[in-house]
C-alpha cells in the first residue's frame, strides 16, 4: 500500500508525520473517506468540495486546487494499481494545519500536512444486510465533554486565534445561557465584594490543576465558591483572573473592551499569585 505524504509517495509502514503536527496535538485537521467502486472513486467531486468547505471553515489555506487534489487521488490509485487497489474499500484523505511549535493560536503561513492512502474494504455481509442492525440513543453531547483533557481542541484553537486577531490574550467561553465557563486554555475566576467565584468542576470545564490549588490556597483567607457566574457578572467584577499551568495566576484587566478593576491587576489577584509562588518555593 503506497501512501501519499506531503509531496511524496512512500510505503504505508514508512509514512510518518511530525509529533508536532497540529492534527495530532489539537485535532486541527479535516478529512474525507471516498468509496472505491470498481476502481473508481465514488462522488469524488462532492468529497473534494466538502473537504474545501471544511478547510474554509477552519481557516486552513490549501496550496492545492481542487483539480490538483483530484489529480493526486488518481496518482494514489495508479501507484497502487497492482497491489491492494482491488481489495481497497476507499481512499482516506487527511489535511492538517501542519507542524509548528505547540501553541493554541496558529499563523496562516503553516505548510498543511496532506496525506492520502487506501483503506481496506469493510464489507457488510449480506446476512447482516438482510437482518438489519440495532441501535441505541444517547443525549446529543458531542463536545459537552470539556472535563476530558482531549486533543480535540478545534473550538479552543479557533477561539484563541480569534482572540489574538482581535488583540486579546485569551478567549473566554460563554454558554448559550450567558454563563461563563472557562478560557481556551485556562480557568476563569472573578472577585466580587471579596467573594471569589469560579465555575464548578463539572463537564462544562476542564478541572484545572492550578484552579484546584488556587481554591485550596485562597480558602484560608477568602470566601471562595465554585459557582457559575454570568457574562454580566464578569463585566462587573472587581477583579478577574485566569489560571493554568503555564500562566499560574494571571490578572485580566479588560474583557470585550470593558475595563476591569480600572485596568489594573487587582490586589486579591496579586495576593493569590503570591500564595501560589510561596507554595511552589
Ligand atoms: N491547558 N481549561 C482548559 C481548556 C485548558 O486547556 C487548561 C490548560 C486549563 C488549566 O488547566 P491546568 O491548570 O491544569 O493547566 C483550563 C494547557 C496548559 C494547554 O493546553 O496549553
Amino acid at each position: 500500500n503506497i501512501a501519499y505524504v506531503n509531496g511524496e509517495f512512500v510505503a504505508l509502514e514508512e509514512a510518518t508525520v511530525s509529533i508536532e503536527d497540529r492534527g495530532f496535538q489539537f485535532g486541527d485537521s479535516i478529512y474525507e473517506i471516498i468509496k472505491l467502486y470498481n476502481g473508481k472513486l465514488f462522488k469524488l467531486e462532492d468529497h473534494i468540495q466538502r473537504l474545501f468547505n471544511s478547510a474554509h471553515q477552519i481557516r486552513l489555506d490549501l496550496d492545492y486546487s481542487k483539480e490538483e487534489l483530484k489529480e493526486l487521488t488518481q496518482q494514489v490509485l495508479e501507484k497502487n494499481k497492482n497491489s491492494e487497489r482491488k481489495e481497497a474499500g476507499g481512499l482516506y484523505i487527511q489535511i492538517t494545519r501542519g507542524a509548528a511549535p505547540r501553541s493554541h493560536s496558529f499563523s496562516s503561513d503553516l505548510e498543511p500536512t496532506v496525506i492520502m492512502y487506501l483503506l481496506p474494504a469493510k464489507k457488510i455481509e449480506s446476512e447482516i444486510r438482510e437482518e438489519g442492525v440495532t441501535a441505541i440513543t444517547m443525549p446529543e453531547q458531542r463536545w459537552q465533554h470539556c472535563n476530558i483533557k482531549t486533543n480535540n481542541l478545534l473550538p479552543n484553537i479557533l477561539t484563541s486565534h480569534r482572540a489574538k486577531k482581535e488583540g486579546a490574550d485569551e478567549g473566554i467561553f460563554v454558554t448559550e445561557e450567558g454563563m461563563v465557563t472557562e478560557g481556551t486554555s485556562s480557568n476563569v475566576f472573578i472577585v466580587n465584594n471579596d467573594k471569589i467565584l469560579t465555575h464548578p468542576a463539572d463537564g462544562e470545564i476542564l478541572p484545572g490543576i492550578t484552579r484546584e490549588l488556587v481554591l485550596e490556597l485562597a480558602a484560608d483567607k477568602f470566601n471562595v465558591q465554585e459557582k457559575k457566574f454570568s457574562l454580566k457578572e464578569l463585566y462587573q467584577a472587581d477583579e478577574v483572573f485566569i489560571t493554568s499551568t503555564p500562566k499560574e495566576v494571571l490578572g485580566v484587566i479588560e474583557v470585550d473592551d470593558k475595563q476591569i478593576a480600572q485596568g489594573e491587576v487587582g490586589p486579591i489577584t496579586k495576593e493569590i499569585h503570591k500564595l501560589y509562588q510561596n507554595y511552589i518555593e
